[in-house]
């Protein structure tokens, strides 16, 4: 990518439902893209969200709002993928995957004919499969291709350590690893509140009876979140739509910053052929570097069997000719 297109940072979003929409919106209020261009399988509804939104242009800093079409992908700085269909009444999790892989193909397929530079940032859900199904498609290094991983649960659970201890969430680092999902865990060893390391915090807060209990009811709590908004109101959208404006800012901006987005890992943690979330060192790259930290054995555990889950989906997938 010449620095030209660069400065232009252009964020093509594919999928323009409740994700996809809210993402816009949190990206032109943040000011971190000069460019927003949406493209949905459902072009009217890609017309009535780019109507929507520009209509709030006097509002938001300077920002050409538009829809997509492949040739977009071409100068995009990041394309981030929301695309996605929903179970059909009957259908078995592994043809519903199936549909959503397919989906996947197609879209990378376009990307890579435009011989895009961009990031690519996978959000459709399961993500964890997903970003590696697009990674294996793509061809392209694999910090390139990249997905949203755990952000959403590490800032879940930094809402609930702050609410449970009487800390500002900016004052909490923690981190959830693993799968987007129920194989998901806490990883306690790497959590501190202003520097200090959760245990010790938790052996001089006093603020609860048993806070080896508590911790476990956190760290479930975070797991449930996301099932819990389903319940109330039918799919998740403004969190998710903040977390990937973060994980845009890091990569518009090359800020470097330390998230826990979905990488295919290359041996990191003795793990490889899957992507999860782990801490990564994010630029305008994509994944400059997976951080490798040294876990305790339970934490180690907690995250091979968490790959272990992916990795037999995967194989399913491969089975089926679907990979
Ligand atoms: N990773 C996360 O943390 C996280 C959080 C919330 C939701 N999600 C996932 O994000 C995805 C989107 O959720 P949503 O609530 O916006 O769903 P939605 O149904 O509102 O939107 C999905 C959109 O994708 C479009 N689409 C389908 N096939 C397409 C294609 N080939 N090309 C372009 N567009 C296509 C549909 O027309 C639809 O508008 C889901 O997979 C959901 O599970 C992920």
């Amino acid at each position: 990518m010449n620095d030209e297109s660069w400065s232009s940072r252009k964020v093509v979003i594919v999928g323009a439902g409740a994700v996809g929409s809210i993402f816009a919106y949190a990206l032109a209020q943040s000011g971190l893209a000069d460019e927003i261009a949406l493209r949905d399988a459902n072009h009217e509804l890609a017309m009535g969200q780019v109507l929507d939104l520009v209509h709030g242009q006097a509002f938001f800093p300077s920002v050409q709002i538009r829809e997509a079409r492949a040739a977009d992908y071409a100068d995009a700085s990041l394309i981030v993928i929301t695309a996605g269909v929903k179970q059909r009444p009957g259908e078995s999790r592994l043809a519903l995957l199936q549909r959503n892989v397919k989906i996947i193909h197609d879209i990378m397929d376009e990307i890579v004919l435009e011989k895009s530079q961009a990031v690519v940032l996978i959000v459709s859900n399961p993500v964890d499969i997903l970003t590696y199904v697009a990674h294996q498609r793509s061809g392209w290094p694999r910090g390139r291709v990249i997905g949203s991983g755990t952000v959403l649960d590490s800032a879940r659970f930094r809402h609930l350590l702050s609410q449970h201890c009487g800390v500002d969430v900016h004052n909490i680092h923690a981190y959830i690893l693993g799968e987007h999902g129920d194989s998901e865990f806490a990883a306690w060893s790497m959590t501190n509140m202003a520097g200090m390391p959760i245990e010790q915090f938790c052996r001089t807060c006093l603020k609860c009876d048993d806070w080896q209990a508590a911790r476990s009811k956190i760290a479930e709590a975070v797991k449930h979140s996301a099932y819990h908004i389903i319940d109330y109101k039918g799919a998740t959208w403004f969190a998710v739509g903040l977390a990937l404006t973060r994980i845009a800012a890091a990569i518009l901006r090359n800020q470097h910053g330390v998230l826990t987005v979905s990488s295919v890992l290359e041996g990191e943690y003795g793990l490889s052929g899957v992507s999860l979330g782990i801490p990564c060192i994010l630029s305008q790259k994509g994944v400059e570097k997976v951080l490798q930290v040294t876990l305790p054995p339970d934490e180690q555990e907690a995250l091979a069997k968490s790959a272990a889950v992916l990795q037999e989906i995967i194989g399913q997938l491969e089975s089926a000719g679907a990979s």
